[in-house]
């Protein structure tokens, strides 16, 4: 059945974000934002869901709303709306967002999708809270203290971040994603994943209280 947007019991403010992005935006965050909407002009989608996903799914994952933060064209965020939950899925890109957008209509699950253009570390949730916060290859440790704080109890947090010896924009040292966490989350489980040349650190943690 397919069920209204407001039904989904997301009150977002997308306008109020959208200023937060567009108003003093760091210079670096504007060049960020052309960079990643020239990437995701010129290479076709794929789609795929992370494997944070199912991870999540296997830990036991509440009823509730999913946030994810940095979404780029999510395949996670459309697995979820597959599953039936409702996704409020944040990028500053609005050609990834118009992107995920039609193929989530395209599938016929685009009213489980609210899609907000938005700094991650600017992002104002209002009241939310989330089942499941997520965010996948993205780093910023604002952005972070946001997803955790927003976690509803018993929900769960996903986080996977480029790994790296030496701390750099976007880079984690594996390790620093569950000593950043807040008091109240017990982590489930912490790996370092190889995947050819490239390593990351990925978190899947749970609020306890
Ligand atoms: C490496 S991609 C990851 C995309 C997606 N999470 C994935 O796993 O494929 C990084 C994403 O972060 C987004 N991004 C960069 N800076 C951001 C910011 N300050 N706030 C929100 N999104 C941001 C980019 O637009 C891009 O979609």
């Amino acid at each position: 059945m397919v069920t209204k947007r407001a039904e989904h019991g997301y009150r977002g403010a997308v306008s109020r974000n959208d200023r937060a992005r567009s108003g003093g935006a760091p210079p670096g965050r504007d060049r960020d934002l052309l960079r990643w909407n020239a990437r995701y002009a010129d290479e076709p989608p794929r789609f795929r869901p992370h494997p944070l996903v199912d991870a999540a799914f296997d830990a036991g994952l509440p009823q509730g709303l999913v946030l994810e933060l940095a979404c780029g064209r999510s395949g996670s965020a459309l697995a979820l709306a597959r599953r039936g939950r409702s996704v409020v899925a944040v990028d500053i890109s609005d050609v990834a967002l118009r992107q995920l957008g039609a193929e989530a209509e395209r599938c016929g699950i685009r009213d489980r999708l609210h899609l907000v253009q938005a700094e991650a570390q600017a992002f104002d949730t209002g009241a939310n809270r989330f089942a499941l916060v997520l965010a996948t290859l993205y780093w910023d440790p604002a952005a972070f203290r946001i997803g955790c704080a927003v976690v509803a109890p018993g929900g769960l947090l996903g986080w996977e971040a480029l790994a790296a010896t030496q701390p750099r924009r976007f880079r984690v040292r594996h390790g620093e994603l569950s000593a950043q966490l807040p008091g109240g989350f017990q982590v489930l489980s912490e790996e370092l994943v190889r995947t050819g040349t490239r390593a990351t650190t990925r978190l899947l943690a749970r609020a306890t209280a």
